[in-house]
């Protein structure tokens, strides 16, 4: 059985700082010590963007410091609140893939995980694959053969019918034709959006995680009644996801490492 997580939306600021308010270090500390407590078994940890709030070296070292501490193997990339040259001069050009982007291959237990850097900074928050991107993807897509892939990236492939439906995945069309080529296509994973979403785009499975950083109260376009404005955003649950797949099925748990409710005495669940 391969197992993984996928923490997002990390956040981190230089030391003296808040994100919105939020100590994100101390939140990234509480993910780490609940993967490393709960999910020790774990292959490995993917980090899906948005590592640090505004892509300072600071940030980064910070980032590098903390994670330090995990004891599973780990996979990063970026996301539209990174700054990718910052990135790669502190950690280094061998994080890059030969499209230069913060892209990855893990081949483990019968399947091919990809990790893909939607990072563009310039665009106001939406994401974008390059074509090279797109290419490399369809050349991975086939070596994979017809082994399941999972995908990892920050931005959300679809509209979501929410208030931050214009800084989607920009090219995902695209994307999506290329994904839905290959013949056992498990899992898109993202963050960005700060809320918990399942669905299906263009036959593509894909789920967002809620993440490390505040979450986003959704305004459904279908929801009647004037949309609140500002819309709310909470302090938790602090989310992220744990990936289980083996030859059949893929399921996805979303599991909260901060919003932690009381748990009920097992006499409720005692038949009379
Ligand atoms: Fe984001």
């Amino acid at each position: 059985m391969l197992k993984f997580i996928v923490l997002a939306d990390i956040h981190i600021v230089p030391a003296g700082r808040l994100s919105n308010g939020l100590e994100t270090t101390s939140r990234l500390n509480a993910a780490i010590d609940f993967v490393n407590e709960t999910h020790a078994d774990a292959d490995f940890v993917v980090f899906a963007g948005d590592l640090a709030d505004r892509g300072e070296p600071e940030a980064y070292a910070r980032f590098e410091a903390a994670v330090e501490r995990l004891t599973l193997p780990r996979y990063l990339t970026l996301g539209n609140h990174d700054h990718r040259p910052t990135f790669l001069q502190h950690f280094g050009a061998d994080h890059a893939s030969e499209t230069g982007n913060v892209d990855h291959v893990i081949d483990i237990k019968g399947h091919r995980v990809i990790v893909l850097d939607s990072s563009d900074p310039a665009a106001g928050g939406s994401g974008l694959l390059e074509r090279t991107q797109l290419d490399w993807l369809q050349a991975r897509l086939d070596e994979a053969g017809d082994r399941p892939v999972i995908i990892v990236l920050h931005h959300n492939i679809t509209r979501f019918h929410t208030q931050n439906d214009f800084i989607i995945l920009r090219d995902c069309a695209e994307f999506a034709g290329i994904v839905a080529s290959h013949p056992d296509i498990r899992q898109v994973i993202s963050g960005h959006v700060h809320m918990t979403v399942a669905g299906t785009y263009k036959g593509v499975p894909f789920c967002t995680l809620a993440g490390c950083h505040y979450s986003i109260e959704p305004t459904l376009e279908s929801r009647s009644g004037p949309l609140p404005a500002p819309v709310a955003r909470r302090e938790g649950p602090g989310e992220l996801a744990v990936v289980l797949s083996d030859a059949d099925a893929t399921v996805v748990h979303m599991e909260k490492f901060l919003d932690r409710h009381v748990v009920m005495p097992q006499e409720h669940f005692v038949r009379a």
